[in-house]
């Protein structure tokens, strides 16, 4: 080892030190700092913009995507749409209903109306898997509009005939109000079932978004924050673990209330959970909340009567124990629109879709209720 160590004269140390003395007396160019800042920040910038880049999904029916298993249809735009029926058979159906899924969820979750219901009122249901989800293609320019476009293809496609009904749930319910804004010429009626509500709806009175954004927890906060004001932040924010990211994600438990632990093997247990995000996170999860909490090019607080002519219902369901969608929300909803029938159920959670006997109800409200 010592005689590796270099010897060093005090000559030639000396040297060095007045060489070095040198060096530091002599200030760069102005225009070479700029230089050299510049490149480190272009090489910074650009191993950051690949970081928060997501990685392209993984399609299905393409070698490297999980197989078709659904059946589709075929889009306007080329995509495919997975789907699932349930109840009567279409043209034994007096009542037919597209079911519209909530987040991190798929056609799986169809609303489990009981078949003795849908016998009763010759109920036809039809899910299908919101683009990116399941089997459904990615859609990069998915919107509030895209969806309900595509809710009226797939309806058109099946030979639904000119009307049908629309129910969503949780995020599926927030997209809901983009049926009664673009298509609801085609609905004989919906029902919104304890619909996320977007803090950034101008019609919200400040106080009422504050109160219901600061009932969330301090992830999630963070998550729809990051998904409005920097939506291309979103994939690396979800991924990343410095910061704890969505707890609605992660499932933690603090999100559900006591009645929603009822009920939470239901949901927990699913068989299909891996099938849910199976093309990827980012066309699925990030991509919902970049739509449902960015800038909406409407307001639904503005949204007239979309039945003036009393030949449809809107209904609006919201548990008063909700702890992951606040029902001060729909509360407000339901009184600046007179017109929607809102059903507050007192002491149900978030899912309470799921408890015994609620899907029969809200599909019998739906489809009877007419005021
Ligand atoms: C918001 O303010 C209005 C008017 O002051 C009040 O009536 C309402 O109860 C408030 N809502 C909430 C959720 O704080």
């Amino acid at each position: 080892m010592a005689a590796s160590i270099k010897k060093v004269s005090p000559a030639s140390a000396r040297a060095h030190t007045r060489k070095k003395k040198q060096g530091s007396s002599l200030s760069l160019p102005p225009g070479m700092f700029k230089m050299i800042s510049l490149v480190v920040l272009v090489g910074l910038a650009a191993w950051f913009y690949k970081v928060i880049q997501p990685p392209a999904p993984a399609i299905c029916g393409t070698p490297n995507g999980p197989p078709v298993t659904s059946s589709r249809i075929k889009l306007r735009d080329g995509r495919h749409l997975a789907y699932m029926e349930a109840g009567v058979p279409k043209a034994k159906a007096a009542h037919k209903i597209i079911y519209i899924h909530g987040f991190a969820s798929c056609k799986h979750d169809l609303l489990p109306v009981s078949p003795d219901l849908a016998e009763e009122l010759g109920i036809y249901l039809v899910a299908f898997d919101r683009a990116g989800y399941g089997e459904s293609d990615p859609d990069p320019k998915k919107s509030v509009k895209s969806t309900a476009l595509d809710i009226e293809e797939l309806a058109d496609q099946l030979s639904l005939g000119p009307k049908f009904y629309v129910t969503g749930f949780s995020m599926g319910g927030e997209l809901t109000w983009g049926c009664l804004k673009y298509i609801s010429h085609r609905l004989a009626g919906a029902a919104l079932i304890a619909p996320v509500g977007n803090y950034w709806w101008p019609g919200f009175p400040a106080n009422v978004s504050k109160e219901a954004y600061s009932m969330q927890l301090a992830p999630d906060k963070w998550a729809v924050g990051v998904a409005h004001y920097a939506p291309w932040l979103t994939y690396w924010w979800n991924t990343q673990t410095l910061f704890p990211s969505s707890s609605v994600i992660a499932k933690r438990i603090e999100i559900f209330s006591d009645a929603d632990l009822k009920v939470l093997s239901k949901f927990q247990g699913r068989p299909y959970t891996a099938y849910v995000t199976q093309q990827g996170l980012f066309e699925t999860l990030h991509r919902d909340m970049i739509v449902g909490f960015g800038s909406w090019e409407f307001d639904p607080l503005d949204l007239d009567d979309p039945f003036p002519g009393k030949e449809g219902l809107v209904h609006l369901w919201h548990g008063t124990e909700d702890w992951i969608v606040p029902v001060i929300l729909s509360q407000y909803v339901s009184q600046k629109h007179p017109w929607i029938k809102y059903h507050e159920v007192p002491g149900a959670g978030h899912l309470f879709p799921l408890a015994d006997g609620m899907a029969d109800a809200i599909v019998k409200a739906l489809v009877q209720g007419k005021n």
